[in-house]
């Protein structure tokens, strides 16, 4: 599986714990039973359609993206639009995934390297430049 790097930090608490966040999901989602209806120790009750597991990822990132958003839209950040795009991007696949029926428990290594890599740019090109900014323009307080 693709690796989770965590050398791409913003500086901002409130990014960075956002991001922090998804990694601890991505490193538990996969383990047996952990938001999945399949085998041992799930309910047994999976039709083979809307992956729970891939449905959690996306809640939690939804969340996570939710927050980014609101700070960025009510900063007037001028590169918003961009890193907008590029969360709808993530949402849009991992939707494209769930509904082509790609199960998280046979095809793991699928979803969680598809998010790894996601992850991995998307902090390079949109989150670290928002956190930077951000700081800039004490728009987050990089103590908090
Ligand atoms: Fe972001």
């Amino acid at each position: 599986m693709a690796p989770l790097t965590q050398e791409l930090e913003t500086g901002v608490p409130a990014i960075d714990a956002g991001n922090e966040g998804l990694r601890f999901l991505l490193r538990r989602v996969f383990q047996p039973g952990v938001e999945c209806r399949r085998g041992e120790g799930g309910r047994g009750e999976c039709d083979h359609s809307r992956c729970t597991r891939i449905e959690a990822i996306m809640r939690y990132a939804g969340r996570n993206f939710a927050v980014q958003e609101r700070v960025m839209t009510e900063a007037g950040y001028p590169a918003a639009e961009r890193h907008l795009d590029d969360h709808a991007t993530l949402i849009d696949r991992l939707s494209v995934m769930l509904n082509a029926q790609v199960c998280a428990d046979r095809d793991g290594g699928k979803v969680h390297d598809l998010v790894a890599h996601w992850m991995t740019e998307h902090a390079r090109h949109c989150d670290q430049p928002l956190g930077r900014w951000a700081v800039t323009r004490r728009v987050l307080d990089p103590k908090r």
